[in-house]
């Protein structure tokens, strides 16, 4: 942090620099040296503003490049997708004179539902934050600023400025902040966002255990808290927890009360003090040439946001070259779930009948804050025709409903089914339409408009072959037309470049790779938030706890569409000689062999969960603990090793408060999804002795299960009991069971005359945490 003498400047300038100057940037202060730090929505492309401003995808920006979206690179399963993405919407930031870009988002999809899963990338932690971190790398190398974002426990859109998620410890280490801890320590974003809505009743942007507890001392983060737009209710509350900038901006009315509160003894001016230190590093960290040598302008010139008025910027990004990306990355995304007989990819000289307005008209981003304008969009009926027109296939297109469900829907289905009986496959484009989905508010049903799921069903019997190519940003329901077809490729949102990159799979140009990042349900009622979502009264219940996605369906074996990790690809693969050896006491080393054992070039995904029943926590049945997605050329084969290191066997223990590895048996499971598993293999660890930290108010079933000191006490309790009540305390399972629930205290109450007392003392000591 740049060391700057703050005595040059006023309370009421201190208080006032600790909201922005305007919705997108930061004010400037001649005397504290300190420039306008301009920060803007993405994080799949730059929503750069120049004219009127808002945050809800209302106005227009300047033209970007719009990237597939945070759903569609979670479906990637790679990290290399998500850095490159984040690299050139770094170039594009720094041409558009942007600082810091808003994003990722790495909340987790607690239900499918969510109005903003398509901003999101998995419901599962450890995807998710390794394609954060990754993303953030991208960025960052390019001298652009990310924001992690929304901090924390943002699962739904419902009620999303007040609601309060409640949700226990446990929970919230395992499922909900890892992403953003693995982003944090691996990645140090240069700002983290804090979320609208309350974490067990404390707003997120004045959670002091949050922003200052759990993220500075507990994961070493050194940037800029941010609120989100909007997010702050009491300032003080806020600054004093550890947030640093209110956006946006101007606030007056809370630099007034900051100002008064630290006049009325309520409030340091050393916390108000460190914010401004923190905004001051902020600018220093994302500051270039431009912004002038020591990074302020003068008094105008250090409002930096003038660099984009140009639209192009000083250093300007190649939008042919961002295009040709976009599209290349897009077609690492999308998920072929289904493929019958071989109809895809799709052969030469076939009559291709093109069906659906997604086809012309494509779905390739949501509304709301993230909502770019690209540099240009393909559509896949374009595509496919340049495509077919080499191939000797002609192709015919019938739009057969309306994004609005406006006009007459059975001419438009009927003049549909007469395209598809007369052609050799037919290709129907469906999805949400963008009125659907949407920042702002969540679905209330997993289904395709009706007008869509009957177009499926009356071309899927007429058409020799159906090919389904899907757009939505979050998962919908396949049920009721699923077995009538033979192909689906579940595309999610692609950006400018996904009606190309659709086109290029359905040819065979590209390799289908993507992987569900989410499961797809049978019911909506089967999803594990389902009773709980999106709550009543102000608050919503994590009453799942742990068990949310594919942890909770593999665990009640609850039957789904398709499982988490699930993916086709034109090729087929095998997995061998896996070998897992322990590395250390808590971690292990897991090596495999993966082979392409058909005819083409692709990519397989190599998915590694864990099982285990140790400890004494309620554990998922599997959880994915590493992953990397390997290119194999026919007939190849490669060996590929994961380090498993602690936390991979870890639960987080709420009674100490620490990640403990429960001495026992783990599988090392390899996925081909989360529900079947192609080869495993066992480990046993030592774990943490003292997990099971006894005291005198764990039960006497506690104590003689211990596995350290359990024997012993047994041991002792049988000598120090009269014979008449038995030789062997152990041999009267029917006295064990009857005070199994019983706390020791009241234990050592029945037995009398401190008979445990000396003997529990040097037991307990044993059982103590040692770091
Ligand atoms: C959204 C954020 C976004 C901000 C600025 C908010 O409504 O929740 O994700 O970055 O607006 O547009």
């Amino acid at each position: 942090m740049p060391q700057i003498d703050l005595s040059r400047l006023s309370l009421e300038e201190k208080a006032s620099l600790l909201s922005g100057q305007d919705f997108w940037s930061t004010r400037p202060s001649e005397d504290a040296g300190l420039p306008s730090v301009v920060l803007t929505d993405g994080p799949h492309g730059v929503r750069r503003q120049v004219g009127e401003f808002d945050h809800m995808g209302i106005y227009e920006s300047l033209p970007s490049t719009c990237f597939p979206p945070a759903v569609a690179v979670g479906s990637s399963w790679d990290p290399d997708v998500a850095h490159r993405i984040g690299a050139a919407v770094g170039r594009e930031a720094r041409a558009l004179g942007v600082h810091v870009v808003l994003g990722p988002g790495v909340n987790i999809k607690r239900s499918p539902l969510c109005g903003r899963n398509f901003e999101y990338y998995s419901e599962d932690p450890l995807l998710s934050g390794r394609l954060g971190a990754a993303h953030v790398r991208g960025q960052q190398e390019q001298g652009v600023g990310a924001s992690l974002k929304h901090f924390a426990v943002n699962n739904q859109e419902t009620d999303r400025m007040r609601v309060s998620a409640d949700v226990d410890e446990r929970t919230l280490r395992e499922i909900y902040l890892p992403a953003f801890e693995h982003v944090v320590t691996e990645a140090a974003p240069a700002t983290v966002m804090a979320a609208y809505n309350k974490v067990n009743g404390v707003h997120a942007a004045q959670h002091h255990r949050l922003l200052t507890e759990v993220l500075r001392e507990e994961w070493g983060f050194d940037g800029a808290v941010v609120s989100d737009w909007g997010a702050v209710h009491d300032p003080v509350a806020s600054v004093l927890a550890g947030l640093d900038l209110e956006m946006p901006g101007p606030s007056p009315e809370n630099a007034r009360r900051i100002v008064d509160a630290v006049r009325a003894g309520e409030l340091d001016e050393s916390v108000v003090d460190r914010a401004v230190r923190r905004i001051l590093a902020l600018a220093d960290r994302t500051a270039r040439p431009s912004d002038g040598a020591d990074g302020a302008d003068g008094a105008d010139g250090a409002d930096r946001t003038d660099e984009a008025d140009g639209a192009d910027g000083a250093d300007g990004f190649d939008q042919d070259a961002h295009h040709r990306l976009a599209r290349e990355l897009a077609a690492e995304c999308a998920v072929l779930l289904r493929n019958e007989h071989g109809v895809l990819p799709l052969g030469s000289g076939q009559r291709i009948a093109v069906i659906g307005e997604f086809a012309a008209t494509p779905r390739y981003q949501a509304g709301g804050s993230s909502h770019l304008n690209p540099t240009r969009l393909d559509n896949a009926l374009d595509a496919i025709r340049t495509w077919a027109d080499g191939r000797g296939s002609p192709v015919e297109f019938a739009p057969g409903f309306t994004l609005d469900g406006s006009g007459d829907a059975e001419g438009l289905r009927a003049a549909a089914v007469d395209l598809a009986r007369a052609s050799d496959v037919a290709v129907v484009f469906a999805g949400l339409p963008e009125s659907e989905e949407s920042e702002g508010f969540d679905r209330d049903t997993l289904h395709l408009p009706a007008a869509q799921t009957d177009l499926i069903r009356a071309v899927a019997a007429q058409a020799p072959r159906t090919v389904v190519v899907l757009s939505n940003g979050g998962v919908v329901s396949l049920e009721g037309w699923h077995d009538e077809v033979d192909a689906i490729l579940e595309g999610f949102l692609l950006g400018q470049g996904g009606g190309s990159a659709l086109a290029d799979l359905l040819f065979g140009g590209a390799d289908p790779s993507g992987r569900l990042a989410e499961t797809i349900p049978l019911r909506l009622e089967d999803n594990p938030s389902f009773v709980n979502f999106p709550g009543e009264q102000g608050h919503v219940r994590y009453g799942e706890g742990v068990m949310v996605g594919y942890r909770w369906y593999a665990t009640t074996r609850t039957r789904v569409r398709y499982p988490f990790g699930h993916g086709l690809s034109y090729t087929t693969f095998a997995v061998g000689d896996l070998a897992v050896e322990t590395t250390g006491d808590d971690s292990a080393r897991a090596s495999l062999t993966v082979t392409n054992t058909g005819g083409r070039a692709g990519k397989h995904v190599v998915q590694v969960y864990v099982a285990t029943q140790a400890g004494p926590v309620r554990r998922p049945t599997r959880e994915l603990r590493a992953f990397t997605k390997v290119h194999l050329e026919p007939g190849e084969s490669r060996t590929v090793a994961f380090d498993l290191d602690r936390r991979a066997f870890a639960y987080y223990d709420v009674q100490d408060a620490v990640w403990a590895v429960a001495p026992g048996d783990y599988l090392v499971q390899i996925g081909e999804n989360a529900e079947t598993v192609t080869a495993e293999a066992s480990v046993t660890l030592t774990g943490d002795t003292a997990a099971g930290h006894l005291t005198l108010d764990s039960t006497f079933g506690e104590w003689i299960t211990h596995p350290v000191v359990g024997p012993t006490l047994l041991q002792e309790l049988t000598a120090a009991l009269p014979q008449e009540q038995g030789s062997h305390i152990g041999d009267r399972p029917e006295l064990l069971q009857a005070v199994q629930d019983v706390p020791m205290k009241r234990v050592v109450g029945l037995a009398g005359d401190g008979l445990l007392d000396e003997t529990l003392e040097r037991l307990m000591a044993r059982t103590r945490p040692t770091g």
